[in-house]
């Protein structure tokens, strides 16, 4: 098949969460399958090009461009995805990328993501590509099945091309003012646009997505549910009700080239169900790194994530506190995010020094050594589209805790303790009830060792690879193909 991948976000060139890693290993994936695959992402200033071979496109220079009244060019490179034999594209725009940071605040947000939405078709039509699936993840591409059914139409190379809006996160929308329109630039295609929200002098690039895109997809069957109700919709729910059956979810995978505690080359020790010395020993290491002065024996808890409230935190508040005075756990946090979670933890480790470590801030190798150190992993996620970290943490050995929502409920299976099946512990409401029951439960599971060596060898075992996750995207892609 030939498949179009257009991303913001592409581990590990620019990432900010999840949908770098799935854009990155989904699009390996798939060329690894023998597919024809080309992906598009923007040439950021952040992305660290030392070490990378860029390679520009000769016919795909200083290519003019207007959107609205601006009249520039894009140029277009291409480079090895480091590690992979993947070759991606690199859309360059120096004054719309060269911001400091993959998202901005900027009063031309909307530009710079119509440029990667209105570049992509473009690239293939220079290219001579005529993609039979065109995959566009998250509202930063929302524009994309609109452009292909509008201003490109005319193009008999997309006669075939069937467009695929993933929604990685609802929560994200690219919601702008209706000021933007004219830099749509849809020529008289106005009307295609959601007229209630045009009226209400709002253009959402998610809904647009929605409304033109032959196929959605999610990143969990859970939470292509969830996303049809009220509760979890964001407001898009009537509109992916009136779609369901356009909507499939398909849990994202892990991608094993980096995340295996048999191989990872980033934590100190490796490790395998089979022989979990290298475990302990990086245990052992993550406390000293991180000063945490408890027994080697004491549960260690950790948290790896972006601090904002889809994430649970709220919860923590009293709840933390209260377990970390009573029980001798350890806990071990890398984010950053929102002030007042960053405070939060900064506080707490405070407060319990040398029981609590946070780290504030991005760092991969500490995010590996975290998920091969930690006893469990704490997940309590308002919501949670897919998750990926909960899915490391079943691979590493490190018993996730999780509320029972997204992709966490469709990963993580309930211990049974007399049975000795499950491998994480889940909690269903939202509430601190909910959170403090999940949190006792498991560190008195934590207690009962043999019980627990064997929880911890049931999620070692199950299987998240993108060899099985991807086959599904491969599936959805040739029924669309064949459906039409
Ligand atoms: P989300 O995309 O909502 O942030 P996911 O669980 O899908 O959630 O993916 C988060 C990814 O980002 C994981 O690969 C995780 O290891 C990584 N990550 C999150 N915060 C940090 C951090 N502070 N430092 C390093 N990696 C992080
Ligand atoms: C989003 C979601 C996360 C998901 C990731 C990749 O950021 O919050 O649950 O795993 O995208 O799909």
């Amino acid at each position: 098949m030939k498949i179009f991948q257009a991303t913001a976000e592409l581990t590990p060139l620019a990432k900010t969460g999840g949908l770098a890693d799935v854009s990155a290993a989904l699009s390996l994936h798939l060329q690894r399958s023998g597919h024809d695959v080309r992906v598009v992402m923007p040439f950021y200033d952040t992305i660290d090009v030392s070490g990378l071979d860029i390679v520009p496109v000769d016919y795909l220079q200083e290519v003019p461009i207007s959107i609205g009244s601006r009249h520039g060019h894009y140029s277009v490179d291409t480079v090895q995805l480091p590690g992979t034999g993947l070759s991606i594209y690199l859309l360059r725009s120096p004054d719309l990328y060269h911001r400091g940071s993959i998202y901005t605040q900027h009063f031309d947000e909307h530009r710079r993501f119509i440029l990667l939405c209105r570049a992509c078709p473009e690239i293939c039509q220079r290219m001579g590509f005529a993609p039979d699936i065109f995959h566009c993840h998250d509202w930063h591409t929302g524009l994309i099945p609109l452009y292909l059914r509008t201003i490109y139409a005319w193009d008999q190379l997309f006669a075939r091309t069937r467009s695929i809006m993933t929604i990685h996160n609802i929560g994200y929308q690219g919601m702008f003012s209706s000021d933007v329109l004219p830099d749509l630039d849809l020529n008289g295609f106005e009307g295609m646009l959601h007229q209630d929200d045009l009226r209400s002098g709002v253009i959402n690039f998610l809904k647009t997505a929605l409304l033109h895109a032959h196929h959605l997809t999610t990143v969990s069957p859970s939470y292509a549910r969830e996303i049809q109700t009220d509760a979890y919709g964001m407001g898009l729910q009537h509109l992916l009700r009136g779609r369901r059956d356009s909507l499939t979810g398909i849990l994202n995978g892990v991608d094993h080239h980096e995340w295996d505690p048999a191989t990872d080359t980033l934590i100190p020790f490796n490790y395998t169900a089979m022989e979990l010395a290298g475990k302990r020993a990086c245990k052992r290491a993550l406390m000293s790194e991180l000063g945490l002065t408890g027994e080697i024996d004491q549960p260690l808890l950790g948290m790896v994530t972006r601090l904002t409230s889809q994430k649970g935190l709220d919860l923590l508040h009293s709840v933390l506190p209260e377990i970390l005075s009573r029980r001798p756990v350890m806990l071990a946090v890398l984010g950053s995010g929102e002030p007042r979670y960053e405070h939060f933890f900064g506080e707490l480790q405070h407060r319990f020094p040398g029981q609590v470590c946070f780290y504030r801030g991005y760092n991969n190798r500490l995010a590996h050594w975290i998920e091969a150190g930690s006893d469990l992993f704490l997940m309590p996620s308002l919501y949670e589209p897919s998750g990926l970290n909960q899915m490391y943490s079943l691979k590493y050995g490190t018993v996730p805790v999780v509320r029972e929502t997204g992709g966490l409920a469709d990963s993580v299976q309930q211990i049974n303790p007399q049975r000795g099946t499950g491998t994480g512990v889940l909690f269903r409401d939202y509430d601190e009830t909910g959170l403090r029951w999940a949190l006792e439960t498991a560190l008195d599971l934590y207690a009962n060792r043999t019980l627990w060596m064997q929880v911890m060898r049931n999620g070692m075992a199950q299987d998240f690879s993108w060899q099985r996750q991807g086959a599904q995207y491969e599936d959805l892609y040739r029924q669309l193909m064949v459906r039409g």
